[in-house]
């Protein structure tokens, strides 16, 4: 199957000198989980925000066949209108019909285990339900690439565990076209991924079985390498 993501040769350098990433190559194998880690200041946003679209590279290229969307750490901030329903309706493709619109946005609510909550008001969802509405969203606008930079920072333990079982069934379940780029601080997160790389200094290193990632991490390095320094 054909990658879902190449990056190649990737150079940016914020505007106010901060080099994030240089010589930047990454290639996602196949549709799954894949997981980055690494420090603070390491590049990972700045990567996931060029592979978004949302800056231009310096120099380098991205190859993204499919379309991808971003899922941010704070639903807060990507969820717009009052219900659920009337904010989905703002991720479907144009071109749909009513009847159209209805059973897509009743199918996106019930992938993410929100069947029936369209008229359920934002405000009264928990911090996990957010999440994963924000996730409805992003599969409601046929995006076939996750984007999600530290998903569950914000979220207890339970709907922590939620949302990543929930992407693992999305990108393990047949046909199983779709795919996530996950960044997380969590180690534990790493053990159910298809391959976790480290990032370090505005470059992925290889990819790796999780387990074995988040292993030499707990073992080698407490706090995890430091981002680049400001130039
Ligand atoms: N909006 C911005 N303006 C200027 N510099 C920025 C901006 N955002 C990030 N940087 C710089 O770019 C570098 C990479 O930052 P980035 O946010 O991509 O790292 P990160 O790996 O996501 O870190 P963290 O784990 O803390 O979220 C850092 O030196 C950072 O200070
Ligand atoms: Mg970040």
């Amino acid at each position: 199957m054909a990658s879902p993501l190449r990056v190649e040769k990737l150079d940016f350098t914020w505007p106010g000198g901060s080099r994030a990433l240089q010589n930047c190559n990454l290639e996602l194998p196949r549709p799954g989980l894949w997981m980055l880690v690494g420090g603070n200041g390491s590049g990972k946003s700045t990567l996931l925000r060029l592979i978004a679209g949302l800056l231009e590279p310096g120099h380098g290229h991205i190859h993204c066949p499919v379309k991808a969307a971003l899922v941010f750490q704070n639903p807060d901030h990507q969820l717009l209108l009052p219900s659920c329903a009337t904010d989905l309706q703002l991720s479907l493709p144009e071109g749909l019909d009513q009847h159209q619109r209805q059973t897509r946005l009743a199918a996106a609510l019930a992938q993410v285990g929100l069947a029936g909550f369209e008229q359920r008001p934002i405000h009264t969802l928990s911090g996990g339900q957010k999440q994963r509405l924000a996730i409805a969203g992003a599969l409601a606008s046929e995006a076939r690439l996750l984007l999600m930079d530290e998903p569950t920072a914000l979220l207890d333990p339970t709907s922590q565990q939620e949302v990543l079982k929930l992407i693992r069934r999305l990108c393990n379940q047949a046909p199983a076209s779709l795919t996530a780029l996950w960044i997380t601080h969590r180690l534990e997160e790493l053990d159910g991924c298809d391959g976790a790389a480290l990032m370090d200094q505005g470059r992925p290193g290889p990819w790796q079985q999780g387990v074995t990632l988040r292993q030499q991490l707990e073992k080698t390095l407490t706090p995890l390498p430091g981002g680049r320094a400001e130039r």
